[in-house]
């Protein structure tokens, strides 16, 4: 983008393609993290006189118009951060996004409404998805592509677009590289990830590349049960994704074999329900060993002896990368296992970083101060497959 404010950017259109799929508790943003992230690419183009066409998704609506999904709320928040008006159209590429995008002034900035409105968007076929790109890019006359968290996803905004306009990095996509290139170039050890979230079947892959990277793995959250089955314990009624047993066992024996310490809990939070998030009560939960949970009961975080011995885990790393929560931290009975490793994070003299979504959520809601981290990512998808070693669209269609 520095070259591209180099040539002047004074009267053009320029489209940015944010990540604006932000955390909604109706049309109130519970985390904004995302919007601030992009503000400094918006900003210096509006300053130089660009005229800013802001474009992102929102959730997973069905290529239809969804006002569950409307961009409106990150809009009117990216007004605010930026201390002025801020356009907004009702549509992606109709009437209303040609006039507010006819109608911008010299350092007017706009949003256009939810890109995935457009069944183009996401399409699987080339032509659709060329076809709503010609559209997008009779908006501008530049394009800068920022939205980290997307840049996995061959999509029409992120992948076909750039093909069609002159195409550059923003601020943030470019910090978002640098640092994930220490984590794959280089790495300063002891190298220690810890990895959380529900579903073990989305971490399959990066523990795969992990497995010949890492020196240690921490487990915790949701798909930690999935690896206590596999190591022949009972997890009662806990998440676990059976079908997945086989590959986790064959990743302990790697693990074993390679001298990469995979390290499971050893005790954990059990109650016999999921707590109620919205109510916040009490859920009295007992912690037993990880070998022991009882057959009508599920583990919701990781317990004290797991806090302490992650804790131990993450003392001495150089490089520490962390994805996915230990526990159902939204409710405060399971937010400790996630508060320990984030603060053992804060304690490592190593560098941090915090990859995407649901842990950078995390950080902020348990109000933990985000600048004391080397790095909180604004791509979860996008970061692990980062990790994996994959080609990602969005990264590809800026890198000629
Ligand atoms: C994310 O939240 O990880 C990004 O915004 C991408 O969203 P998606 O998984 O719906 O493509």
């Amino acid at each position: 983008i520095d070259a591209l404010l180099a040539e002047g950017v004074a009267g053009k259109r320029v489209f940015v393609r944010a990540d604006l799929n932000v955390p909604l508790d109706g049309t109130m943003i519970t985390d904004d993290g995302r919007i601030r992230a992009v503000l400094p690419t918006v900003k210096a183009l509006a300053d130089a006189g660009a005229r800013v066409v802001v474009a992102s998704h929102l959730g997973r609506p069905k290529g239809a118009p969804d006002p569950a999904f409307s961009l409106a709320p990150a809009a009117s928040r990216l007004g605010e951060l930026l201390g002025g008006a801020v356009a907004f159209a009702s549509d992606t590429v109709g009437e209303s996004a040609t006039t507010t995008v006819a109608g911008l002034g010299d350092g007017d900035v706009a949003v256009i409404e939810n890109l995935r409105f457009n069944p183009g968007e996401t399409s699987k076929d080339d032509a659709e998805r060329a076809a709503f790109a010609d559209q997008l890019a009779a908006l501008a006359d530049v394009y800068v592509g920022d939205g980290f968290g997307a840049v996995h996803r061959k999509h029409a905004s992120v992948f076909d677009l750039p093909a069609r306009l002159p195409h550059y990095a923003g601020y943030l996509i470019a910090t978002e590289v640098g640092v994930l290139k220490k984590l794959t170039e280089d790495v300063k050890r002891p190298y220690v990830v810890a990895l959380g979230g529900a579903k073990v079947s989305d971490k399959l892959a990066v523990i795969d590349e992990l497995l010949g990277k890492a020196d240690r793995i921490l487990i915790g959250g949701g798909m930690a049960y999935t690896f206590l089955k596999a190591k022949g314990y009972e997890v009662g009624v806990s998440l676990l994704q059976e079908d997945q047993v086989p590959a986790v066992q064959e990743y302990l024996e790697r693990a074993e074999k390679s001298g990469v310490e995979l390290v499971l809990p050893v005790d954990v939070l059990v109650a016999p329900e999921f707590p109620d998030l919205k109510t916040k009560a009490p859920a009295n939960p007992t912690t037993v060993a990880a070998d022991a949970v009882p057959a009508d009961q599920q583990g919701l975080d990781i317990g004290p002896e797991t806090r302490k011995l992650y804790a131990s885990k993450l003392a001495d790393a150089a490089t520490v990368f962390w994805n996915g929560p230990m526990g159902v931290f939204e409710h405060p009975d399971y937010a400790e296992g996630t508060k320990a490793v984030a603060q053992a994070l804060l304690d490592s003299p190593g560098f941090t970083v915090v990859g995407g979504g649901d842990s950078a959520a995390a950080v902020r809601i348990l109000g933990f101060d985000e600048k004391a981290f080397g790095h909180i990512s604004t791509g979860g998808g996008a970061s692990l497959e980062y990790l994996e070693g994959k080609t990602l669209p969005g990264l590809a269609a800026l890198e000629d």
